[in-house]
């Protein structure tokens, strides 16, 4: 086990470009490379004992604030990415109806928990790959995202597979915390980098670059939680 945390599989895939490298898309210098599924699913599988006792009083206001930006209308079918150990799942009205996926099995089957003791009958829940997901184009009437972007393997793929799936004129929600602009907070994102990818997410992931790379615009953008630190931000699925 601690042999396989030291192996950082540099060879592993085809070479991202640079521009794709220093957007953080597939990591900086070849440390985020390290980010691949077997490494995202041992650090949530050791992760998902704990993680709701780590995350969720201080991400709480965050998940509040998507929730709403959804503007959920009854009937509607909302996607939830990453759907983690589903600490969304309570904040969904329940005339809507939500699906969630995560790669993660030991995740979700807290997830499932929740949905049992909570009995959100309006909830379904499934391991899927969110970069490769199994639904039809336009199934879903908003597709989100919270903190998740910046802990799968391909942003960019995952980006695409939301907005494919979503309907055109769907809301798109994303939060999560990207790159500062701040030079010295950057060199300092930058510099634990490698470590964080080895627990389960970036942090030199680049909120511009990354919506350029998949034609979204952000129709509202908010500065949320602790230390106004991370970013929520609603893009329209185009046409
Ligand atoms: C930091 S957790 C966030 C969980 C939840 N969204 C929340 O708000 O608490 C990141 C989640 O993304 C999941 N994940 C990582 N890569 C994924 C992928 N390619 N497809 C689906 N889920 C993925 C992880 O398993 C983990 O549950």
């Amino acid at each position: 086990m601690a042999e396989d945390w030291d192996i950082i599989p540099f060879l592993r895939e085809v070479v991202g470009s640079e521009a794709e490298r220093r957007a953080g898309f597939t990591g900086e210098g070849g440390d985020s490379r390290a980010m691949d599924y077997r490494t995202i699913k041992r650090a949530y599988a050791i992760l998902s004992p704990v993680y709701d006792f780590l995350f969720d009083k201080i991400f709480h206001p965050g998940r509040v604030a998507a929730i709403n930006l959804l503007e959920i209308n009854p009937g509607d079918h909302v996607l939830e990415v990453g759907v983690g150990t589903g600490l969304n799942l309570p904040l969904y009205p329940s005339h809507c109806k939500v699906t969630g996926i995560d790669i993660s099995e030991e995740m979700l089957r807290k997830a499932r928990e929740r949905v049992q003791a909570l009995g959100l009958t309006h909830v379904s829940l499934g391991v899927m790959d969110g970069s490769n997901l199994e639904f039809p184009n336009d199934s879903f009437d908003h597709v989100v995202a919270t903190y998740v972007i910046s802990a799968v393997p391909d942003p960019v793929k995952t980006l695409m597979e939301m907005r494919r799936v979503c309907k055109p004129s769907g809301h798109l929600v994303i939060l999560n915390h990207f790159k500062s602009e701040n030079p010295v907070i950057g060199a300092v994102e930058e510099m634990l980098a490698p470590l964080c990818t080895r627990i389960g997410f970036k942090t030199d992931l680049k909120l511009k670059p990354l919506l350029e790379r998949v034609s979204l615009a952000p129709e509202q953008l908010y500065r949320v939680n602790l230390m106004n630190g991370w970013r929520l931000v609603r893009c329209i699925n185009p046409q």
